[in-house]
């Protein structure tokens, strides 16, 4: 999308409004009933030692040609620097389970080298370990959630490998981290025991991962008042038995449940569609998988409610995004794809169920940051790109630590492809930290525009004032050599008289804006 071009669009929507027909679909926000507060968390990623996502992605080491600070890709953490990264998730995945802890601490040039046996079958030489996640969260002010081996490993060395990151005492283990130059313990927001039990982290019943995590969980010890977020490992699908065995039989620490769901096209595993030139279909079958998220969430929320009246628990979705089918000529096992607009629609149609679900959904994590899966950021050697994913983190970020708003729609329109539909429009509403009201729309439609009125309950709104994304084809996308082809424009609305805001959203498209009156 071009910048100028879309002025254009505002243009033509600010004299479309005058014109808003009477059952065009009408959004009345209440903000004097405020609900839970949008964590910030949800707003988290993920970094796996997988393909190019964390070397090359993130870590070229001191010595490299490409521009770094300290071994980190200076483009990349100013680029992610920029989103506001809340938590990143490391060093798995599927890869957690398998990952030795010692392997990655101590002189680089004397760390063992490993096969990465879950993702491409490549070395892993260790350069990046305990020390350099903590500089990455530190360098992109984040947070930090590690996730423990339940899988190969022992409650020794996970308890241990807490006691190196958190421990203030003279103990052997935390003087070894003080050996290796870090005398301060690290913050740890997160601790996962686990991931995937189901698959990956061992193929294990719910009844057996719950007793292994009390065991686990037992010898898991931090000083008084440096305790994470324990993690355990959930389900993925609308059985929400691992939901509802852990809560009822997990006695150890405890404070949230994580959930995976991958959005694939076709659903199908062996042929999930491909990431650009596809056919509307699968535009329409993606949005509707996404949109499937609302039920897990809602299935699972029912069981916690059950089992946790008090809402101790939180609902973690810990790995969300598109998967696609492999790019030709790359290694499978990288999972690198490109990302469209289809992606972006993607992303902030999962916001706006996350901050629906808000009061148990207090943490999520995409996967994966740079180069896997939905990323934020592509890179090729010394190049590298934004994603429109990337961009709509970065309009979302006025809803992180917001406080949810309720709001009704009023002649919702749909979007139909031959006798299926979806809702035309997917909206969120909060009250920023900073005292305003804002509000996000995501237009399914790749083909119709939408005029939207917006009220809100006791004010008189004068005008909107935010940014858009949106392109002409479904699968537009950035590359290394036309970097700026989806990029967010300006975006304007003025109330015309007394009359209720009218805000045009042009087809396929994201667009968060802040109310004014
Ligand atoms: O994100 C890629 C992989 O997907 C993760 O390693 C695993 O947890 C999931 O199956």
């Amino acid at each position: 999308m071009k910048l100028k071009h879309y002025f254009a669009v505002v243009a033509v929507s600010l004299t479309f409004s005058v014109f808003a027909a009477e059952d065009n679909p009408k959004i009345t926000i209440d903000s004097t009933r405020p609900g839970a507060t949008i964590n910030r968390d949800i707003y988290g990623q993920f970094a796996e030692h997988l393909g190019r996502g964390i070397y090359e992605g993130i870590w070229v080491g001191k010595d490299s040609e490409i521009e770094n600070i300290n071994g980190f890709r200076t483009d990349v953490i100013e680029a992610l620097r920029e989103i506001n990264v809340p938590l990143v998730r490391w060093p798995g995945g599927c890869f957690a389970d398998e990952y030795r802890w010692r392997d990655g601490i101590g002189p680089r040039d004397q760390r063992p080298v490993r096969v990465n046996t879950h993702w491409g079958g490549v070395e892993e030489d260790n350069a990046f370990g305990t020390h350099e996640f903590f500089e990455l969260v530190e360098l992109l002010g984040a947070e930090a959630y590690v996730n423990g081996n339940l899988g190969t490993g022992n409650p020794r060395e996970m308890a241990e490998w807490l006691e190196y990151m958190t421990g203030t005492s003279n103990s052997v283990v935390v003087e070894e981290r003080r050996k290796n130059g870090r005398d301060a313990p690290w913050k740890i927001a997160y601790f996962g025991v686990g991931n995937e039990a189901w698959g990956c982290g061992g193929h294990m019943r719910p009844a057996y991962y719950a007793d292994l995590y009390n065991h686990f969980a037992t010898f898991l010890k931090t000083p008084r008042g440096s305790e994470p977020k324990f993690v355990a490992s959930g389900g993925h699908t609308t059985d929400t038995s691992w939901t509802d065995v852990l809560s009822k039989n997990v006695q150890r620490q405890m404070d949230g449940i994580s959930f995976h769901f991958y959005t694939l096209p076709t659903a199908n595993w062996d042929d999930k569609g491909e990431s650009t030139g596809f056919p509307e279909d699968q535009w329409f079958a993606t949005l509707w998988q996404t949109l499937r998220m609302d039920e897990f969430i809602r299935l699972n929320k029912k069981v916690l409610d059950k089992n946790d009246p008090e809402k101790k628990l939180g609902f973690y979705v810990d790995e969300w995004g598109t998967w696609y089918n492999p790019e030709e000529g790359r290694e499978p096992g990288f999972l690198y794809q490109q990302n469209t607009l289809r992606d972006a629609v993607v992303a902030a149609l999962n916001f706006n169920v996350f901050h629906e679900h808000a009061d148990r959904v207090h943490m999520t994590n995409i996967a994966q940051m740079v180069n896997v899966l939905q990323a934020m950021i592509l890179t090729d050697k010394e190049k590298m790109v934004l994603t429109p994913t990337y961009h709509v983190y970065d309009l979302y970020q006025v809803f992180q630590d917001a406080t949810a708003l309720p709001f009704e729609i009023e002649n919702p329109s749909s979007y139909r492809v031959g006798d299926q539909s979806l809702p035309g429009i997917s909206a969120s509403a909060a009250r920023g930290k900073d005292g305003q009201i804002y509000l996000s729309l995501v237009n399914l439609d790749p083909n119709q525009s939408q005029n939207i009125s917006v009220d809100v309950k006791g004010l008189e709104l004068t005008r909107a004032d935010g940014r858009l994304i949106t392109a002409d084809t479904m699968d537009a996308h950035n590359t290394f050599v036309a970097p700026n082809q989806i990029v967010p424009g300006d975006y304007q609305a003025e109330a015309e008289g007394s009359g209720a805001l009218q805000l045009e959203v042009p087809a396929k498209s994201v667009l968060v804006v802040a109310l004014k009156n």
